[in-house]
């Protein structure tokens, strides 16, 4: 069985960092979904469709034309040839992801496009749902949690390096907006998988998250330690 960790957890608990992290030590794939559930709500916008218009975004999540390419910048979004890292990741780009993510058929249309990532050597999947629906059989499942002030924080540098200046009142409450959205869905609502490891980030370092999880991954004797 090809090995896969989950990553899930809300917007700014460190996750990406965590995945990308565990990707790149162990030789793993990646798979950011919340990167495709932005990128269709990016590509509705594109084609005019309202977020709320059900068939017409589930179509649009079922043709998505996009590839994940690494450059020295780290990991750019191309959509239809276009560069579109910086829109998609932008604050409005979150929350065009939140409302299409609410919309069941659109996550039945992403299901086998993430799972088709699970080949060998393995997989880091981070997101939401990972260890709940997309992937209910990984060995390792880690929740990472953070408090919302801390991820507004995160949230506001990681912003600022790409040049968007975000007041952390505005963060804070768009954080708490998505936050309750996400976890009171009705499909694939965030919460822990019952066998997760619930890490909290609050007060730790990006180091001490990875070498927590990394230690936990290999006690769970699916990957072995890598210099
Ligand atoms: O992790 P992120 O901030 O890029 O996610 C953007 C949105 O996509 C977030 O509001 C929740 C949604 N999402 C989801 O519903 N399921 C996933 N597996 C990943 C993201």
């Amino acid at each position: 069985m090809v090995p896969v960790i989950c990553v899930d957890g809300p917007s700014g608990s460190g996750k990406g960092t965590l995945a990308q992290r565990l990707a790149s030590h162990l030789g793993f794939h990646l798979l950011d979904s919340g990167a495709l559930y932005r990128i269709v709500g990016f590509a509705a916008l594109d084609q005019g469709v309202a977020w709320d218009d059900e068939a017409s975004v589930t179509q649009i999540a079922r043709d998505l034309d996009v590839s994940f390419v690494t450059t020295d910048l780290g990991v750019r979004v191309i959509y239809c040839g276009r560069d579109v890292t910086e829109s998609v990741r932008s604050v409005r780009g979150g929350e065009g992801a939140s409302a299409v993510a609410a919309i069941p058929t659109v996550r039945e249309a992403l299901l086998a496009r993430q799972r088709e990532l699970a080949v060998a050597p393995g997989l880091i999947a981070d997101g939401r749902d990972m260890g709940t629906v997309v992937f209910p059989d990984a060995p390792v499942k880690i929740f990472l949690e953070a408090s919302a002030m801390a991820r507004a924080q995160r949230r506001q540098s990681q912003l600022q390096l790409q040049g968007e200046d975000v007041r952390l009142p505005r963060l804070l409450e768009a954080i708490e907006a998505r936050d309750t959205k996400d976890r009171t869905r009705s499909v694939s609502p965030l919460v822990p998988a019952e066998d997760a490891v619930i890490v909290d980030s609050t007060d730790l370092t990006a180091d001490a998250v990875f070498e927590r999880v990394l230690s936990h991954a290999v006690a769970k004797g699916i990957v072995h330690l890598v210099d």
